[in-house]
C-alpha cells in the first residue's frame, strides 16, 4: 500500500454509540463498541490525512496521536460537532451508531419505580449523515454505513440513495464475526453505480484498508 496517499486530505469521522437520557441516571443507547471508527480513522491517519472523530462515549478511540477527537454523548451533539467541521473537510464517514428516537423529555430527578407498565415517549432525532449529505459540496465523498438485520441488500441501497452517500459498506447482524462489538468485520461495499464488492470475514483494520481502497477507486477521488 502507497504511503501518505491522503496527505492533504481533511476526513471527519463519526464513531460509536449516542447515548439518549432518561433521567440523571439512566439511557438509551446500543451496542457500537467504536473499534470500527478506530481502526478507520487510524487507517486514514497512517495514510497521511488530517483526522477529526466525533467519538461517542465509552468508544474505543483510535491509536494514532495526530488525531483530533470530538467526546460526545447525544445524537444533537454528535450532529452540531459535525456541523461545525464538515465544510471543512474532504471525506466524511458515519461509522457511528447513532440512536433514531431520543427521550422526549428528560426527568431531572431520578424517575421513580412505579406501576407495572411504564412508557417513554420518544421523538426522532437528527439524522445526521442526511442532514449533511443535503450540504455536500461537489469535491466531497461522503461514506455511510448500514448495519441491517433482513432486507440487507435492499436496505443498503435505499440508504445510499437517501442519505446521498458516494459509498455505503453494508455489514449484516446476520453474519457471525460481523457488526457490533467484535474485532472482524464482513462487508459489501456498493457504489452510486450499483457496483459492490464483497470482503471475507477480517480483522477491522483490513476492512477499513478495503474502506480506502474504494474511496480511491472513486472517479471524483483525492
Ligand atoms: O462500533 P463497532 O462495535 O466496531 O461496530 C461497528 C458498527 C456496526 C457500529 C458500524 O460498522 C456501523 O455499521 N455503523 C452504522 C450503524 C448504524 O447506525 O447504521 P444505520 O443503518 O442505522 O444508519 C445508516 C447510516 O446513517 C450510518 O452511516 C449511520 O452512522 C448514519 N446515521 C443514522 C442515524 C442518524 N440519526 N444519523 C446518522 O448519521
Amino acid at each position: 500500500e502507497e504511503k501518505n496517499i491522503f496527505s492533504g486530505t481533511k476526513v471527519l469521522i463519526t464513531s460509536g454509540p449516542t447515548q439518549e437520557a432518561i433521567d440523571p441516571v439512566r439511557f438509551i443507547s446500543n451496542h457500537s463498541s467504536g473499534k470500527m471508527g478506530a481502526a478507520l480513522a487510524d487507517a486514514f491517519a497512517n495514510a497521511g490525512a488530517e483526522v477529526h472523530v466525533v467519538l461517542g462515549k465509552g468508544a474505543a478511540r483510535p491509536v494514532n496521536q495526530k488525531i483530533q477527537i470530538s467526546q460526545i454523548t447525544s445524537a444533537q451533539q454528535m450532529y452540531e460537532a459535525c456541523l461545525h467541521i464538515h465544510s471543512q473537510v474532504d471525506i466524511a464517514i458515519f461509522a457511528a451508531a447513532v440512536a433514531d428516537y431520543a427521550p422526549k423529555t428528560i426527568a431531572s430527578e431520578k424517575i421513580k419505580k412505579s406501576g407495572d407498565v411504564m412508557t417513554i415517549e420518544m421523538v426522532k432525532n437528527v439524522d445526521i449523515a442526511k442532514e449533511l449529505g443535503g450540504l455536500k459540496k461537489q469535491h466531497q465523498i461522503h461514506v455511510g454505513f448500514a448495519l441491517e438485520t433482513e432486507n440487507e441488500h435492499a436496505n443498503a441501497k435505499d440508504k445510499l440513495k437517501k442519505k446521498n452517500f458516494d459509498l455505503i459498506v453494508l455489514n449484516s447482524m446476520r453474519e457471525t464475526g460481523a457488526g457490533f462489538q467484535v474485532d472482524t468485520n464482513k462487508v459489501t461495499i456498493y457504489n452510486q453505480f450499483d457496483q459492490s464488492v464483497t470482503s471475507e470475514l477480517l480483522p477491522k483494520p483490513e476492512i477499513a484498508s478495503l474502506i480506502l481502497q474504494a474511496i480511491q477507486d472513486l472517479p471524483k477521488s483525492v
